[in-house]
């Protein structure tokens, strides 16, 4: 059994994990709308990711024992008017996410709780990659995103990005 608090965290991420999965599809779907597929598929890929994440926190409370409880995922609500607003959107939303990780893991620190802080070790890791993604995202689109050429090679870019599973395997 899990000390009650770290398993109240636990749960709840999952349900933070499938909102990032929602917000990430919101995004993809305004690029589809603005005619940028390669944008979209970048953020359908990505929404695949935290779907991934959410389910492997739900598979780690269940392998100890831990009673899942799901609940409602709330409606994406940024505005999104720019083709700018997603990306830093994400980014403040990866910021974000990495605190929750953190406070899982002091909660975890706080109870001598090793197994969980080894689990939650590969997310603080992408936690890293994700907010790195996020800021180049923005770096590069200040850069070459004015520009209609510039545009269309970004969009390519991401055209190409394609689904991998978790290293995590649990
Ligand atoms: Fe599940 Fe983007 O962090």
């Amino acid at each position: 059994m899990l000390n009650e608090k770290v398993a109240q965290l636990l749960n709840q991420q999952i349900i933070k994990e499938f909102y990032s999965a929602y917000l990430y599809l919101d995004f993809s779907v305004f690029y589809e709308a603005q005619g940028l597929d390669g944008f979209a598929n970048w953020y359908m890929i990505q929404a695949q990711e935290e779907r991934d994440h959410a389910m492997l926190f739900l598979k780690y409370l269940q392998n100890n024992g831990e009673k899942v409880s799901l609940d409602t995922i709330d409606k994406p609500d940024k505005e999104l008017t720019t083709l700018m607003d997603p990306l830093k959107f994400g980014f403040e939303h990866e910021q974000y996410v990495t605190s929750l990780i953190n406070d899982i893991y002091a909660a975890a620190y706080d109870v001598k709780d090793f197994r969980t802080m080894q689990f939650l070790d590969w997310f603080v890791k992408e936690q890293l990659e994700e907010e790195k993604n996020a800021d180049d995202m923005i770096k590069k689109m200040e850069l070459f995103g004015n520009d209609s050429k510039g545009l269309y090679s970004l969009d390519s870019e991401y055209a190409a990005r394609i689904y991998t599973a978790p290293s995590l395997v649990l």
